[in-house]
């Protein structure tokens, strides 16, 4: 049988423009984070940070970079979901840190990040080598199946991916807590990284507002594609 609590978690998030000044209890955002921090990510590699923005003037200035949208404007709690794609390498280390505090490693497991991780992961200086990488990974996906090498705007997609992943289930985790929230990418990315101070291979993926709905703060009924465009049998 379906767990009927995770569907009316799904089934009741919708994007909230218009939220109540009710604080968020900090029990709540903790359980969400940590809730988000067990979604799925490419390698395990983690690659996101959820920035909690506190101080009333950095708020004031991230309202601003979401060009002052109501949910940034209304919510209590305003996140930034930062992507890195250079952490890459102390992650890599915490993971082989951890299995190795645990016993003996299967040797497919330390060939993986050890050997294979940097080969993915390593780009060269301006990321030339990028390019190189998924040009020989093209040709040899035309003899026999092959992963692409990524390139630096590759390793950027992927980190991307997981990024949203985290999104997704915090979003939900909140919802399961009776909270709401407004994923937003309407935002000037310059002046977002500029304000939380993040290095080059760092970049803002999306805000989160958080906070409990109004009665006006879904703005219109779920529309849905129809499912034969979204779904496919092949
Ligand atoms: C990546 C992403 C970015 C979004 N950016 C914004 C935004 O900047 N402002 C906004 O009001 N809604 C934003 N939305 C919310 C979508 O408009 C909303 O999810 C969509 O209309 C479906 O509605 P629902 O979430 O209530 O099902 C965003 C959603 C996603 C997933």
């Amino acid at each position: 049988m379906p767990d009927p609590a995770f569907y009316t978690a799904v089934e009741t998030r919708r994007t909230v423009r218009d939220f109540l000044p009710d604080p968020v209890p900090q029990e709540v955002l903790d359980r969400s984070l940590d809730a988000a921090r067990l979604a799925a990510s490419s390698s395990n590699l983690q690659p996101w940070e959820f920035v909690v923005i506190r101080d009333p003037r950095v708020r004031q200035a991230a309202n601003a970079a979401c060009l002052d949208q109501l949910p940034a404007k209304t919510a209590p709690v305003l996140i930034a979901l930062v992507t890195h794609r250079e952490t890459w390498r102390r992650n890599r280390d915490e993971i082989l840190r951890i299995f190795e505090g645990r016993g003996p490693m299967r040797p497919s497991q330390a060939a993986y990040y050890r050997k294979i991780i940097p080969v993915i992961y390593t780009t060269g200086p301006f990321g030339l080598l990028g390019p190189l990488k998924r040009a020989v990974s093209r040709l040899a996906s035309l003899f026999r199946p092959t992963p692409n090498l990524m390139s630096r705007a590759d390793i950027r997609v992927m980190a991307h991916k997981s990024t949203a992943l985290a999104a997704a289930t915090f979003m939900l985790a909140l919802r399961a807590e009776g909270y709401d929230s407004c994923p937003m990418e309407g935002f000037d990315p310059w002046r977002a990284k500029a304000l939380l101070g993040l290095s080059r291979g760092a970049e803002v993926n999306m805000f989160l507002a958080v906070g409990k709905r109004t009665d006006k703060g879904v703005w219109w009924d779920r529309v849905l594609m129809p499912r034969e465009w979204v779904v496919r049998e092949l």
